[in-house]
């Protein structure tokens, strides 16, 4: 019987030569970790779809921004639930806006936790679009890339670091760099929602951010999920418009985009693990089905090995906890 030369198994044997060899590695800051902000004081609303997810008043972000900061996590990504919604979105840029006012706690309470901003108007308009209406009901690009861009500056105004676009117009990176230019905020990061799908994984989130669409779906703007040579357009777009991270969204059932989007730009490139995955992994592991720790680990890593260099998850404090245990 012949033996083989080559065996595998030998960089396997101990934790000691695997951690030798491993190739790649999950840290606390890779992760940046969302917030949901709504009105009032002392709230605390469990999302009942993603378990361990709250929507918080403004007041409790100084006990979230610690806990994130004690557990290694450097950021946070804010979305917004404002008190009142209109047509035009208004809310989004308002000077006292529900993440305007978050910005201005966190950066005065926590000024070490780097302050992302989601820029977006669904969360905001009446009719839960990502931008203002024609009378047809179909988003109208140009006219809500000036209000995306009003949005950016104002939050750069109230404290952001970093604005994130998540609504997929055309041309919404150049406007939103030129705004920021115009008003000063020059060396503000822009990382933008380059290739984000259409997607049924956002389920739970349209629940914590109340932003489902009230009639319709997002396929006129967001990506079809069968394509992945335009993500690549879509990225070479925003890389030339001035983005200076680029995401991939979701993260699961695209990693092959997001292993191409690494591989062709070399970018710093962000990973987003949706609502949707989070919440699947929570219900199975809430059953007993899979060992919570180990998967959620093993994705994020996945998430790594496939080309992220930031991951957005819900299940970030979890896994900064689990990483500081080892
Ligand atoms: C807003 C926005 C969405 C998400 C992030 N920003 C929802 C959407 O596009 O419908 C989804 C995040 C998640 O599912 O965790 N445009
Ligand atoms: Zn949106």
């Amino acid at each position: 019987m012949e033996f083989p030369t080559v065996r595998m198994r030998r960089l396997r044997r101990n934790e000691q030569i695997r951690r030798m060899v491993r190739e790649n590695s999950l840290d606390a800051g890779d992760l940046i970790y969302p917030l949901f902000v709504k009105p009032g004081s002392g709230v605390r609303d469990e999302v009942s779809s993603m378990p361990g997810v709250f929507q918080v008043s403004v007041d409790q972000l100084d006990r979230e921004a610690d806990e994130l900061l004690k557990a290694g996590i450097p950021a946070v990504i804010l979305f917004g639930l404002p008190e009142t919604k209109d047509e035009a979105g208004t809310g989004a840029y308002a000077e006292n806006g529900i993440v305007q006012q978050a910005l201005r706690r966190l950066k005065e309470k926590a000024p070490d936790l780097y302050r992302i901003t989601d820029v977006c108007l669904c969360e905001y308009t009446s009719h839960g679009h990502c931008g203002a209406l024609d009378e047809g009901g179909c988003v109208i690009n140009d006219v809500t890339l000036e209000l995306l861009a009003q949005t950016a500056v104002s939050h750069a105004e109230a404290g952001a670091d970093m604005v994130a676009p998540s609504d997929m117009m055309d041309g919404r990176v150049a406007a939103i760099r030129a705004a920021l230019d115009g008003e000063g905020f020059v060396e503000l990061p822009i990382m933008s929602y380059a290739a984000k799908y259409a997607s049924g994984y956002y389920g739970p989130f349209r629940e914590a951010a109340d932003s489902a669409p009230a009639f319709g779906d997002r396929t006129q703007y967001q990506m079809d999920p069968a394509n992945g040579d335009e993500a690549l357009r879509e990225v070479a777009l925003d890389v030339d418009e001035g983005a200076d991270i680029v995401m991939v969204k979701p993260a699961l059932a695209y990693m092959d985009v997001l292993w191409r989007v690494k591989e062709m730009f070399g970018m710093p490139t962000a990973a987003y693990n949706v609502s949707g995955e989070y919440a699947m992994v929570k219900a199975a592991a809430a059953r007993g089905w899979i060992d919570e720790k180990r998967v959620v680990l093993e994705t994020l890593t996945g998430f790594k090995r496939a080309g992220a260099d930031l991951i957005v998850s819900y299940h970030a404090k979890d896994a900064a906890r689990w990483l500081a245990r080892g």
